[in-house]
């Protein structure tokens, strides 16, 4: 069988997001909803993926190009109004010239979809010889009360109408139901499969003539039906798939069925998690003995090896953790190396390029950006690093800040190997430390110091007997 061809709408205004972000571009599990969709399609190794975009589209196709790189057989089709998912079909198939054939038409805001379903889908159309295969799910009962917030998304949905034989007779949207249609719980996903010459004939039939005069995709069951022709009927494998993201309430229910699977997922690949609230985003790569304390958020490509510790309110974002570091509570790492046994925290702030080697210790209130921290070296308490590069076995004392900007340019700071930094210094850059070398507390570094020499810049102390007694005989009198 030949490779795929596969649609993929997105060019709705999603009106109902009350958002100014076109509505395909929110993210579920830290991924636009386009993303989920193109995704998809490509478990399909399709031969062609067409997206039905509106005009202003630049986002949305950077989001793609960002996030699924090397995509090479896919093309973006413009839909100038949104008159509706047939008319933005009818869009789509200018990228097809083939006049026979299939396509399978994938509505963009439907992240949950399991590429199984879609699988299923592909096999029903081969089974059953129809020129049209839908994906259905059903409404849960109204009396579940754990269920009624998938009930209030999927209530909106399009309704499959049965007759009497139990054939698919029509789909009708939510808004235009009555009777029949509208006690049905059969639901429409949105992910259908056609055959070319069938689309090709009867899109162009379909008309607005309905409460949101759109013209509709589903209206191609009620032709398909007219002809006597069957339509194939695929359930979706869970029927968590269904839910679409339309509105806020939406979104948010997506991501929490989106966090929960992902945890399932990952409790199974042998990490534990404690508590709910933790949030893993798609793409994030975790090992198994791999501990995570809720609340913590794991965003972007973050990849945690084995026996890592991640505790309660850390941020963890597209960052590289090895082998038995632990993370205290409360800190926040953006693309950032912490090397093996290393630890952070608690309160730490790894701002971007921020390399810890092996043992490396980062405490609190520590703020690092753009520096390499050499094996063993610690820098335990309320520092900023910056642009440093500090070398093995270095101790840099509390309150030690790193001078790397002159309000134009920023300047590196260099500490080599078994430095140690006083408390409350200064290191004025661009500036190097020698090996060994010992800088007293209190010391504003703004010169180059050799290696294995004592430096130290502070006021000597001096001490007046008995100041203190004249001091207040003085003011009291
Ligand atoms: C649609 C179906 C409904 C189904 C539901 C499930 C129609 C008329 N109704 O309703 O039966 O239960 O999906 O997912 O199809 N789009 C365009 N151009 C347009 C309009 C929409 O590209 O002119 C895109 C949207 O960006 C979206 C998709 O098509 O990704 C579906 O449109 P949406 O408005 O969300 O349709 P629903 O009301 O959810
Ligand atoms: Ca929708």
């Amino acid at each position: 069988m030949s490779a795929p061809q596969i649609m993929i709408l997105a060019a709705g205004k999603g009106k109902r997001m009350k958002s100014e972000l076109p509505k395909v571009l929110h993210e579920v599990g830290g991924l636009p909803l386009i993303v989920h969709a193109v995704k998809l399609a490509q478990t399909l190794h399709p031969q062609h993926v067409i997206i039905v975009v509106p005009r202003e589209h630049e986002q949305i196709k950077n989001a793609v190009q960002k996030h699924v790189p090397g995509l090479k057989n896919c093309s973006f089709q413009i839909q100038n109004k949104q008159l509706g998912t047939a008319h933005a079909v009818r869009c789509g198939l200018r990228a097809i010239k083939a006049a026979s054939g299939s396509v399978m038409v994938i509505n963009g805001d439907m992240p949950l979809v399991s590429p199984k379903t879609l699988g299923n889908l592909v096999k029903e159309q081969k089974r059953s010889c129809s020129p049209v295969v839908i994906t259905v799910s059903h409404l849960p009962k109204k009396t579940d009360p754990v269920l009624s917030g998938m009930r209030n998304c999927l209530f909106h949905f399009g309704r499959v109408v049965r007759n009497d034989q139990g054939r698919v007779v029509r789909i009708v949207e939510a808004k235009d139901a009555s009777g029949r249609a509208r006690t049905t719980n059969e639901i429409n996903v949105g992910v259908y499969r056609f055959d070319l010459g069938f689309l090709k004939k009867f899109l162009n039939k379909i008309s607005n003539r309905n409460r949101q005069k759109e013209y509709y995709l589903p209206d191609l069951i009620t032709s398909a039906h007219a002809q006597s022709l069957p339509v194939g009927v695929v359930e979706v494998v869970e029927s968590c798939e269904a839910l679409g993201v339309n509105s806020c309430q939406d979104l948010c229910l997506v991501n929490e069925v989106f966090y929960a699977r992902q945890r399932q997922r990952f409790l199974e690949k042998g990490v534990l998690i404690f508590g709910q609230e933790v949030f893993i985003d798609e793409g994030v790569h975790l090992a198994p003995g791999v501990v995570l304390q809720s609340p913590c958020y794991l965003k972007g490509r973050a990849r945690i090896a084995k026996n890592v510790c991640i505790e309660t309110g850390c941020v963890i974002h597209a960052s590289r953790i090895q082998k038995g570091a632990v993370v205290k509570a409360h800190s926040y790492l953006e693309e950032s190396v912490i090397g093996e046994g290393c630890q952070v925290g608690p309160f730490a702030r790894l701002r971007p390029q921020t390399v810890l080697k092996g043992g490396a210790r980062v405490g609190n209130f520590v703020e690092t950006k753009k520096s390499r921290i050499g094996e063993g070296s610690k820098v335990n308490h309320l520092s900023y690093v910056g642009d440093s590069l500090i070398g093995r076995h270095v101790n840099v004392g509390a309150g030690t800040i790193t001078c790397n900007y002159d309000g134009f340019k920023k300047h590196r700071t260099v500490l080599e190997d078994g430095v140690f930094v006083g408390s409350d210094t200064q290191l004025v850059a661009p500036v190097r430390v020698g090996k060994g070398a010992v800088i007293g507390a209190g010391t504003t570094v703004t010169e180059d110091v050799g290696a294995n020499n004592l430096v130290i810049s502070r006021v000597r102390q001096r001490e007046i007997p008995g100041w203190a007694i004249k001091n207040r005989q003085k003011n009291n009198s």
